[in-house]
């Protein structure tokens, strides 16, 4: 099976609020592989961010798929708001509602590619039944809520067990692919490790947006360049 280029998918999260349609394409034309979108409700996680209505602003500065990652609770009534708004991908956390299979179908039925999530503390095993349907499965390397955090270790040996079931579920479903995204502290030498346990897309906020503007190419080259 063809391995999957190293992605980069930067969190606005950590870029400048008050200028974000100039920071989306900033690190669009610095090489970001998707647009990482953190979606918060104060409820489901103790922060609160931004609504379908930005994802609809943010849409014409970029042509990279949107990766809307929703921490909002529950999640089926405003998928719809978010496909709507232009979002590429959407993940959930299965912790968001009580029928995760259901709201995987119904992203696929708005035409969009779903992504399921796992905490840090979720075992592996709720993929089992999910993972022919979606697209990408997100590993929390932090738990969710803020951008900055330190990345958790343990999530290493999840990012493996995860590659090897992924691995079959491609060959399974024809080769179609499921990014294997890993979220939270990923840094100059945590990337490494990420993509060493099999990690294909990392997440990087806080990494991608220091230094200003001007870094941001260089940052996600030394992000992609910890491969190998
Ligand atoms: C955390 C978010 C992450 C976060 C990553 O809840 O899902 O996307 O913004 O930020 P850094 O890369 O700074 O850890
Ligand atoms: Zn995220």
């Amino acid at each position: 099976m063809p391995k999957q280029p190293i992605r980069i998918a930067p969190s606005i999260l950590s870029a400048d609020f008050a200028r974000l349609g100039e920071e989306v394409r900033a690190i669009d034309a610095a090489g970001a592989d998707y647009i990482h979108i953190d979606v918060m409700d104060g409820h489901f996680v103790p922060n609160i961010t931004i609504g379908p209505g930005v994802v609809k602003a943010l849409r014409p500065h970029s042509a990279k798929p949107f990766d809307v990652h929703l921490m909002i609770a529950p999640v089926d009534p405003y998928v719809q708001a978010f496909a709507e708004a232009g979002a590429d991908i959407i993940s959930f956390h299965p912790e968001a509602g009580p029928h995760p299979h259901r709201t995987v179908q119904l992203i696929r039925s708005l035409g969009k590619k779903p992504g399921i999530v796992l905490n840090p503390h979720t075992p592996i095993e709720i993929v089992d039944y999910l993972l022919m349907e979606v697209d990408l499965v997100l590993v929390m390397s932090v738990n969710p809520g803020f951008g900055g955090q330190s990345f958790i270790t343990s999530q290493l040996e999840k990012i493996a067990s995860l590659r090897a079931r992924i691995d079959a579920a491609v060959a399974r479903r024809g080769g179609r692919p499921i990014d294997l995204e890993v979220d939270g502290g990923i840094n100059f030498e945590t990337a490494g490790h990420a993509i060493g346990a099999g990690a294909d897309v990392l997440v990087a906020g806080t990494a991608t947006f220091q230094g200003g503007a001007d870094a941001y190419a260089a940052n996600m080259r030394r992000l992609r360049g910890q491969a190998g």
